[in-house]
């Protein structure tokens, strides 16, 4: 098939558009580098089935010309990161909605597949766990620009069902904090990268708040398989959970990460409000129910916690002498 990944150069559409060469799709990957970067694609730039277009899905001329040639679209390009949200919610509400929007209409007239990558943020402050793909969205007040992110993407969610009904072949995938090699810290579900760089760089490991918030990490092998799954699946309208259901405490992580790097590093607690400023929220715990994924999609996700920690560490050492202002 001919494939179009947008956002293919940032941390899962890089894995994403490795896999799909691989599997010996021909792929076009758009990237703007706003976070993405060339060097996540050097394995792939000379690669026969890849073409690499620095470009942004806001320019619909572009995207145009390149939906018009292919079979289905990955739409990963996203305006992410606590840090964007908090400080710059325009910037989220528009990338997000606008690149979204146009990817959708653009894909319309051709009746091109969109696979649309959305997040575990949607549910929001729900403690009804686990999340199914039909559990409730709790969100914060409009005054918190920390919920936008969450809610552009919700918003995406609906114009990706309002097409799909339309009959546009649109499937949606909720990522559920993955990480692995090329996460960078900056990013969203930028602990781990965080911890382990301060870990191996012997500073201290800084946990947000009690540290007692838990998340299940999901490692990029298994998001990336969840991702593929859904290119080969045939009905429309549906939303998955991508995830790995092993849950782990900040602190937990924390500990685990100074013993797996062997470091000497203290961990040391920050409130919310010292990291992101007053009136942060934090969802406290995230759990994926992902029957729906195993049934329908055959989603098996694998790699527990300490095997893709030990995988990511190994990346970080080989990489953080190379490139360490990233880091
Ligand atoms: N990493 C996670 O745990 C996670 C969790 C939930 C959802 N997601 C979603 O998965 C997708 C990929 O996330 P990621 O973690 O790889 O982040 P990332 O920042 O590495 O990837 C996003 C990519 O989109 C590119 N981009 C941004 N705006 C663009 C535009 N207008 N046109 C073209 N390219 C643009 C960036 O340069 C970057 O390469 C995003 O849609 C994100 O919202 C990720």
């Amino acid at each position: 098939m001919k494939i179009l990944v947008t956002g293919g150069a940032g941390f899962i559409g890089s894995h994403l558009v490795e896999q799909l060469l691989k599997e010996r799709h021909s792929v076009v990957t758009l990237d703007d580098l706003s976070t993405g970067k060339e060097s996540h694609l050097k394995n792939i730039l000379d690669h026969p089935l890849h073409t690499f277009i620095k470009g942004s899905a806001l320019d619909r001329n572009l995207l145009n010309d390149l939906i018009e040639n292919c079979d289905a679209v990955f739409h990963l390009a996203a305006v992410l990161g606590v840090k964007n949200t908090v400080e710059n919610p325009l910037k989220v509400i528009e990338g997000n909605i606008d690149a979204t929007r146009n990817v959708l209409e653009l894909a319309w007239p051709h009746n091109t597949k969109v696979i649309f990558a959305s997040t575990s943020e949607v549910y929001g402050k729900n403690e009804s766990l686990p999340f199914d793909e039909e559990s409730d969205r709790i969100l914060g007040a409009t005054t918190k620009h920390r919920w936008c992110y969450a809610t552009a993407k919700a918003l995406d969610e609906h114009l990706c069902m309002a097409y799909s009904e339309k009959g546009l072949p649109v499937t949606v995938l909720r990522y559920f904090n993955a990480y692995g090699p090329r996460a960078t810290a900056t990013q969203y579900g930028g602990v781990i990268p965080k911890f382990i760089t301060a870990a191996l760089k012997g500073e201290p490991i800084t946990v947000y708040g009690s540290g007692e918030q838990s998340r299940c990490f999901t490692f990029i092998d298994d998001t990336v398989e969840g991702t593929l799954l859904s290119l080969d699946f045939k009905h429309n309208s549906q939303v998955f959970n991508i995830g790995y259901g092993q849950v782990i405490s900040i602190n937990q992580l924390a500990k685990k990460i100074k013993e797996l790097t062997n470091s000497l590093s203290p961990i040391i607690h920050l409130s919310y409000e010292e990291a992101y400023g007053k009136g942060y929220e934090d969802t406290p715990n995230r759990i994926p129910n992902i029957t729906k994924a195993r049934k329908q999609l055959n989603f098996q996700p694998s790699i527990n916690i300490e095997e893709g920690l030990k995988k990511t560490i190994q990346w970080y050492k080989q990489e953080i002498n190379t490139v360490r202002s990233d880091y």
